[in-house]
């Protein structure tokens, strides 16, 4: 049987969540930066589809798991400081999702406007910060010394639950 670890099973959703962020890097900064979001072109709408589905996928499972589970174990080995200020930069970005959820599946429809666009570029470029900073900070202070934190039996205990909650989530419609 082999045993996974917490910290590398998180590490991973990190590096999928810093495409995403790149991705959307692309569409708001690169050369079609002028092109308001829309159904009309292909890309556009694989681009929004997964758009959602990572920001669904963080909010279903990833910074839930954190708060509820991971977080609680954190303060217990005295990092009570390290969690709040992680918790209280999940509630930023989350807003900031909420908006750019809003504005993908608005886009889904119909191609945004100006000043949709507008809004959705300048928030987009805000959650790219915001979610870049979050992911270095757990990345150096949390990910890296989970195994050691808590153990290797626990760490992979964490992990199977983490398994089992990705597969929920993946069920989900
Ligand atoms: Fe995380
Ligand atoms: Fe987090």
């Amino acid at each position: 049987m082999t045993t996974e670890d917490i910290g590398v099973l998180l590490h991973a959703e990190h590096l999928e969540t810093l495409a995403i962020a790149n991705a959307l890097e692309v569409r708001i900064m690169g050369a079609e930066k002028n092109r308001p979001l829309g159904p009309t072109a292909s890309a556009d709408r694989t681009f929004l589809g997964q758009l959602v589905a990572a920001i669904d996928g963080a909010i279903c499972r990833h910074y839930r798991f954190e708060e509820e589970t991971l977080f609680p174990l954190l303060q217990t080995a005295g990092l009570q400081d390290v969690t709040a200020m992680l918790t209280g930069e999940h509630e930023t970005i989350l807003t900031m999702a909420d908006e750019l959820r809003a504005l993908a599946k608005s886009a889904a429809g119909a191609p945004l406007d100006g000043r949709q666009w507008t809004r959705f570029r300048e928030t987009a470029m805000d959650f790219i910060h915001a979610v870049m900073f979050h992911i270095q900070k757990e990345e150096m202070g949390v990910v890296r010394s989970l195994s050691l934190m808590l153990g290797t039996a626990a760490s992979a205990e964490l992990a199977a639950r983490y398994r089992a909650l990705q597969q929920g989530c993946d069920a989900a419609p």
